[in-house]
């Protein structure tokens, strides 16, 4: 019964990312305007059923291995661990992985584990908390902090805890050998640098974009960096780690806009409303919930995404085109 999902350029899109929640509990300043975004009436969200089903479609029929859980904030989700429980049912099923900025982690981190999690990647953009405060436009800085900890208490759980950095000019641009030196004494923490990458209402300007050679230039100055191997063929990151046997942790860059790596793109996206988005930063997207609803077979649903990933562009525009596009707020999209 199983194929596989390829597009015209011989891609295999292997890896699903569903958004759970257009909300969120921060307000970062790079992911949605102060105010909030309009949300969809709950009517147009995904039901845990929909979202159960629609993974099943991706998995048995499309052979789907990897699954992440984005948002909004997937942790506000009140169905997050039986969601989770759910994808590990499906034996072929490697990698299940949430997106959080980790301010509800300590009530989640075992649940989620014994449901079968077994990636988490936290976004955390300063260690300052009066950045962290401005930067999110909340009070949670201790709490994030803290949980970063418990869950690199439980190594068997979560054998590489990913730090998400968004690197942005003349905000962090300042605290990069600070989150080189987070991962000194922590062999499953990885510290990945992020460009900061142009959505509406996100506030990305030119001035605020940092590319990677510049955020290697003043990691150089303090440190010996080597290059690792890529974890796997489809890895959007860069990894080193400093040259010094203290060292325990590593480093990495996701290059998306100063090298982008769409030629091993196999990343395809539902959002909270069921939209099917092939591409970050595509803007054609077909409802997935409308075929679903309406009672299309399984089939026909699995044809429908097959015909929509096959128009699937080769690559992104560059960055100075790319912000003028529209496209949503990400955090209608989850990254
Ligand atoms: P793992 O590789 O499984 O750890 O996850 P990930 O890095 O794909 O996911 P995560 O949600 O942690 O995203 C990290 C950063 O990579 C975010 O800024 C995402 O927006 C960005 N990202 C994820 N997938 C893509 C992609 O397909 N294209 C581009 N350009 N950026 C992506
Ligand atoms: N550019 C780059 N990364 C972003 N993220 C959110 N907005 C942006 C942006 N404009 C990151 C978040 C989170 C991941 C899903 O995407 O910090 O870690
Ligand atoms: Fe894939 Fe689009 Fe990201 Fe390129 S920008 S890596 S094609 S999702």
């Amino acid at each position: 019964q199983s194929t596989v999902l390829i597009d015209s350029f011989n891609r295999l899109h292997n890896y699903l990312r569903i958004s759970l929640t257009e909300r969120c509990n921060l307000r970062c300043q790079y992911c949605m305007p102060e105010k909030g975004v309009n949300l969809s009436p709950s009517s147009h969200l995904l039901s845990t059923n929909e979202i159960l089903h629609l993974i099943r479609i991706f998995t048995t029929y499309g052979g789907v291995n990897k699954i992440r859980l984005t948002g909004g904030e997937p942790t506000i989700r009140k169905d997050l661990v039986d969601i989770v429980r759910g994808v590990r049912s499906y034996p072929t099923m490697k990698t299940i992985g949430i997106t959080t900025n980790g301010v509800l982690l300590h009530r989640l981190l075992e649940p989620l584990a014994e449901a079968g999690l077994n990636s988490l990647n936290i976004s955390l953009d300063t260690l300052v908390q009066e950045k962290f405060e401005f930067l999110t436009r909340r009070a949670a800085f201790a709490r994030v902090l803290s949980n970063i900890r418990l869950a690199l208490d439980m190594p068997k759980s979560y054998p590489l805890v990913k730090i998400n950095c968004v690197v942005m000019q003349g905000i962090n641009t300042d605290e990069l050998n600070d989150f080189v030196e987070l991962a000194r004494d922590q062999p499953n923490l990885a510290v990945r640098f992020i460009e900061y990458m142009p959505f509406d209402d996100n506030k990305w300007n030119e001035k605020k974009y940092f590319p990677y050679e510049e955020m290697l230039k003043i990691i150089k100055q303090k440190y010996n960096l080597q290059k690792l191997a890529q974890m796997d063929k489809n890895d959007t990151t860069k990894w080193y780690r400093v040259q010094d046997d203290s060292y325990k942790g590593r480093i990495g860059f996701i290059t998306s806009m100063s090298e982008h790596f769409c030629s091993t793109c196999n990343r395809i996206r539902v959002t909270a409303d069921g939209q099917l988005k092939v591409c970050l930063f595509d803007n054609k997207e077909v409802s997935l919930r409308d075929v679903l609803r309406s009672g299309a077979s399984d089939e026909e649903i699995y044809s429908l995404i097959q015909r929509t990933l096959y128009k699937k562009d080769k690559e992104h525009l560059p960055v100075d085109v790319l912000h003028t596009q529209e496209n949503r707020p990400m955090i209608l999209i989850g990254g």
